[in-house]
Order: structure tokens, then sequence, then C-alpha cells
């Protein structure tokens, strides 16, 4: 293996990225990426904004603004968060760059010239209104597979099925709301029928026991139902112009510019260095080892089109393979933008500051590999808690700790080895293999947890051979424990640098010592006797229960607001009997006093006088109400609810709250003085 170019989707720059986006694609390809960095082998490592197509357009109607502000405002926002989140790419570019516009241009021109594309007029929908073609996500009608009345023009996002805007029932446009009609137009296609048949159904065959199941499959599953021509071109005015006279008014399918994407940003990293030619050995060198990170909706791109437009042009080489990622769900939903219902990465970083390493670790370790997977936010707690502070933190912090206290911070020399002694130094040269072996196959989970497993047991020998308790009696046996858990420290240092890049650095200034190639760990010890340590701090701080609450209150606020947008109203209750209605004793009462409930978010204890008495009441409206502002005020209060606990306070009975589809409260009190113990019914 000469050298290896590793690409990561490129993200739509229609709106900020998300932790499914991330555990898709960005973070294996950059573990992958800092894998082969340690391993010192060639790689490069490639993305940028895709700044086309009609999500972007539509995006910049519906903010008012036009498309370049649009891509302009989340490329920024993009590129700085993958930084920040140490995303490693050697170059994050875009796609409305003349270097880009210019190779995409040339790419359609040589298939022209080879005489590659077929032509065909057909009739596509028109917009008469907006005197516009409609292509793709412009039209929308009804899924012919599902019924989805909100199908897209190129795809329904409820069932998957990829469409074209003829098969919608029901059409309309997207800009107008009107029923278009059919109008000819002329555009190009890729023969990928023709293709199907001279390669690409054979190189894909070739690859059934080196791609993952989800892109082989997927694959067979569009070459068992036979490739059709597929048009490059579109009917827009936001995109790559086609490069040809009698083409004007039209651009380059975002499907056809985008991949090239990745060329156009390989030569930009290449353009103003002393070797401008830089770029072509990564994709013209037959050594050359091509990989795309994807998620699986993007499979048929990248293991059926890009490859039939890049053996097309003739100079470039395939992909060796194509790791896709299955979906990650959060909290039990799917993931969606327009329904805000995602962590958003440029948040994340603002609310959890200085740890990108937790959510790196938690979406690695829950990465959805071979199945969809779910993200909740109390799992992340717990993976912190319970892992990255119990297991590895502790570990690190008590071998540093104790080489501080015993031995000034010097690295002590071992004596004669035990075989738990060397059970650990055995382990410290298996794991970088096991780690590298896992990677290689595209197995993130695996190799993190072969990672963890090197900290568990070195938690475990450091739990078994208490050197606190020997300190007085057997000095010379702590010093060879300290030397162990030492090696161990430092083996985990090197190692967890692709995973865990920020905690890596840290831990590394602690030990007083720089990076290795992983070449290196595997015969010579890692300390010298007598390195002089630096200051140790702790690597990972516990996280408490009301930061995860803030995160599931802010997803509940997303769904609130999402109902009220889609839904209006919530719909009516079955019918009940005025018998049932008449069991409830709901009384005019008066808040006498009010203080939070310790450690919660939204809960407020209240004494309220209900006329009969004078009783304690739990209630949910810390939100919306401060204590100090409600003592006096009247409210409805059923008094003859079921007493019940909660956090540890007996609540009787319920107050009555009007509730918005925000979630908003206000509570439902008599427009005049009534006075306590007065009836509602
Ligand atoms: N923008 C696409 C998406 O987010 C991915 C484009 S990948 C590329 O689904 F290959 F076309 F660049
Ligand atoms: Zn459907």
């Amino acid at each position: 293996m000469k050298r290896t170019l590793v690409t990561a989707a490129l993200p739509y720059a229609n709106g900020p990225v998300h932790i499914g986006h991330l555990a898709g694609a960005y973070l294996p390809s950059d573990i992958y990426v800092r894998f082969m960095r340690a391993i010192e082998s060639d790689v490069k490592f490639i993305c940028g904004s895709d700044e086309h197509g009609v999500p972007i357009t539509l995006r910049a109607r519906k903010e008012g603004i036009t498309p370049q502000q649009v891509v302009d405002k989340y490329h920024g926002i993009i590129k700085k968060s993958f930084e920040d989140f140490g995303i490693s790419f050697d170059i994050y570019h875009r796609t409305s760059s003349p270097v880009h516009h210019q190779t995409a241009s040339v790419f359609f021109s040589t298939l022209y010239d080879k005489k590659i594309f077929t032509e065909e007029t057909t009739e596509q929908y028109y917009d008469e209104e907006a005197k516009t073609f409609l292509a793709d996500r412009y039209i929308t009608g009804t899924c012919p597979n599902c019924s989805n009345p909100n199908a897209y023009g190129d795809q329904c996002e409820k069932c998957g099925k990829s469409l074209s805007p003829s098969e919608l029932i029901n059409p309309h446009s997207q800009l107008s709301g009107k029923k278009p009609i059919l109008r000819q137009t002329k555009h190009w296609y890729l023969p990928l029928d023709r293709f199907q048949k001279e390669w690409l159904e054979e190189w894909i065959k070739s690859h059934e026991k080196d791609w993952k199941n989800n892109a082989y499959g997927q694959c067979k599953s569009w070459l068992d139902q036979g490739l059709q021509p597929r048009a490059v071109t579109r009917d827009l005015d936001w995109g790559v112009p086609v490069p040809l006279k009698e083409a004007e008014g039209k651009v380059l399918y975002v499907w056809f510019d985008a991949p090239i994407g990745y060329i156009s940003a390989t030569k930009a990293l290449f353009e103003n260095t002393s070797n401008p030619e830089g770029w072509e050995p990564y994709w013209k060198d037959k050594d050359t080892r091509l990989l795309h990170f994807i998620g699986k909706d993007n499979i048929v791109f990248h293991c059926i089109i890009f490859p039939a437009m890049l053996k097309a042009h003739g100079e470039f080489i395939l992909p060796e393979n194509i790791p896709a990622n299955e979906f990650l769900n959060l909290e039990g939903e799917k993931i969606s933008t327009s329904r805000n219902w995602a962590v958003w990465l440029n948040e994340y970083l603002e609310e959890f500051p200085g740890k990108q390493d937790v959510l790196r670790y938690t979406l690695c370790a829950t990465a959805p590999e071979n199945k969809d997977n779910d993200f909740t936010w109390k799992d992340f707690q717990a993976r912190n808690n319970n892992e990255l502070v119990a297991v590895l933190g502790n570990f690190v912090n008590r071998t540093l700790v104790l080489t501080q206290k015993y031995f000034e911070g010097k690295v002590p020399s071992a004596s004669s080895l035990t075989n738990e002694d060397q059970a650990c130094l055995e382990l410290i040269k298996e794991s970088p293999k096991r780690i590298e072996e896992n990677i290689l196959k595209f197995r993130f989970r695996d190799a993190l947890f072969e990672l963890m497993n090197l900290a568990r047991a070195g938690n475990k020998y450091l739990a078994d051979q208490e050197p606190w308790k020997i300190h007085a009696t057997n000095p010379e046996r702590v010093a060879t424990i300290l030397s162990v858990s030492l090696e161990i420290t430092a083996a985990l240092a090197y190692l967890m640098e692709p995973f865990l890049p920020f905690t890596a650095k840290k831990l590394l200034k602690m030990l007083n010592i720089s990076s290795k190639s992983w070449k290196e760990l595997i015969d010579k010890p890692l300390l010298t006797k007598g390195h002089q340590l630096a200051e140790a701090s702790l690597l990972f701080e516990k996280i408490e229960d009301a930061e995860i609450q803030k995160q599931i209150d802010k997803l509940a606020v997303s769904k609130a607001e999402n109902e009220a947008r889609n839904n209006g109203p919530a719909p009516a209750k079955d019918s009940t009997s005025f018998d049932d209605f008449q069991k409830m004793d709901i009384r005019v009462g008066t808040i006498i006093t009010a203080e939070r409930v310790p450690k919660t978010d939204k809960l407020l204890k209240l004494v309220i006088d209900t006329g009969l008495d004078k009783r304690t009441v739990v209630s949910g409206i810390a939100a919306d109400y401060k204590p100090e502002n409600i003592i006096g005020q009247q409210v409805s209060i059923l008094i003859n609810l079921e007493p019940r606990k909660i956090k540890g306070i007996e609540s009787q009975g319920m107050i009555l709250m009007a509730e918005n589809a925000k979630g908003e409260l206000a509570f439902v009190a008599p427009t005049k003085s009534i006075e306590n113990g007065g009836t509602i019914r």
C-alpha cells in the first residue's frame, strides 16, 4: 500500500452538521486517517462543502437571501465546527470555488467529447407562474410507494424510495404551490445501463467480500433491477453551468458535480505548494487506495454513479472501499433537520466546552456500523461517568498521583516481574495490533473497545496490586507496580490519539513526552527510568444530571414546537362521562409559599391554602414562574387526586395549568377574586 486517499461525504452547506453526520462519515474517517498518520502511512484526508443543489436554493428562498449567502454562512459554520471537534481534514474545500467549477466543467466536457453521454429530450414539469422547470425537490407530491403526501421529486423521505418527478401522484410546485404543466427539455445522460453490461456489474461483484453488507446489498438490488440512463444536467440557475452552447440556463446535476469536488479539493490542497501536480498520484496511481466514507443514503452515488463517471473519464482510479454507516437515531427517533430533532455540533461545542472527546467517544462506541443505532443523552452521561471517568481517567490519575507522591514524579524502575506484571506488558504490545486490525477493517467500535480494554486491565491491575498498602513495607515492589502502570499509561496516550485526540494531547503533556509512531510501540519500553513527569490533572470530569436534563428539555422544546407547527392543537380525547367528570374535586386556592425543589430545573414546592386546609403540592412550573413572583396567586387545584411522592416530597393535589404548543404554562384562575375553597365545575 503506497498511499491512501480518504474522502468524507461533502456536507450540504444548507445547515450545520449534527451527530448523525459525525457518526456516519466524519468521525470514522477521522479515526482512520489519524491512525494512518500514526503508522506513518502516506494519507490525505479530503472534504468540503457541497454548495449546489436544490436544498440550498430552497433554503435561500426560505431565509430570503441568495444561495451564495446561504453557502457562505453555513460553509463557515461547518468548517469551524469540524475544526473545533478535531476532524483533521488536510483540506476542507468548497464546490462554489473557481477550481471546482473549472474541474467539474472540464470533467463534463471530457465525457462529452468522448461521446459518453446520451442526449434525450423529454417532458418535464414546468411551473408557468415561476417560469421555471421543477427539478428534484422543487416538486412534491404523493409517494406512489407509501402514500406519503410530502414526497420529493427525487426521493420519498418517509419510505426512502428514490423517485423521479413523473412518478409522483398529484404533483405540485414548491415555488407557486400550483399544479405544474409538462414541457419539453433536453438533457445529457450517463448510460449506466450500458456500463452495467460492460464492466460495472462485474466490478461490483468482485467486491462482494470486502465491501460492507449495506454497500454491496444496495448495489446488488440496483443491479438486479437493471440500471437506467441517468440525467446529469438540470434546468436550474444555481450550480456549475453545463459547458455547451446549446445548454444555456442548465447546470450540472449536483450529484454529478459534488463528487468531482473530492478531486478539485485534492487539487486545491497542492495548488500553492512547490508541487502543484502532487494531487495526481492520489487519483491516478494504481497503488493508491481510494476510500469514501459516507452514510448509507449516499451509497448508490459512491458505489455506482461516481465510479461510472471516473471510469468513463478514463484517467482515474476507482474506489477500493466505501465504508458506509447506517443511521444514528436520537432518543429513539430519526434525526431530522426540518423537525430540529438533532444534536447540532456547533451547539454541542458551545454547551460542552472542552468535551469534544466525550462526544467522540460516545459516537464511536455506539457507531451505527452494521445497523441503525440510538444516541441518548443518558447513555452519553453513562459513558462519560462510568467509562471515561471511572475507568480510563481513574486509572491514569491514580498512576500519576502515586508516582508524584512516592517518587517525586520520576519514572521508577522495575525489578523482578510477576505474572500479572508480565501480562500487562504483553497486553501493551498486543493492543496496537488489535486496534490496527480492527481499524483496517473499518470496525471502529471494536478498535475502541480494545483501547478501553487496556485501560480496564490497568485499572484492575492497580486495584489488585494496591501499591498504597505496601508502600511502607515493600517500596521496591511499589516501584515495579508503578513502572508497569506508567507503561500502560504511556501506551494509552499514544493509542488513544485517533479516538480521543484532545485527551491524548493532555496526557502526553502530563507524561512529558511527545507523540511517536506506533511502529515504535512494540519493542522498547515507552518511558525511561528517571524520566520526569509533568503535573497531573484530571482527564475527564463527571457530568451531572442537571446538564443532561437541560439537553433532554431542549429536545422536548423542539418536539413541542414541531408538533405545534405540524398539527396545531392536540386532537380531542375520547369522550368521558359526566359522572367521571363530577368525581374530580377542583377548588380555588391561593399560593402561600413557593420554593424551588433542589437539584431539579422544573419543580416548585408550593403550599396552597385551599380554604379547607393548607397543603403541599409539587408542580412542574419552575421554567415559567419564579417562586417570589407567585405568592398570593390564585389557582385551580384538584384536591382529591391521590397523593404522590415527587423527589421525596408528598404532593397532595395538582394545580391546573394552561399550556401552549411550546410548552409555556399559565395559571388557570378565576377572573375575579373567589374565596379559597370555591368550587370549579
Ligand atoms: N451533500 C451530500 C449529502 O449530504 C453528500 C455529497 S457527497 C459527494 O448527502 F460525493 F457528492 F460529494
Ligand atoms: Zn414513500
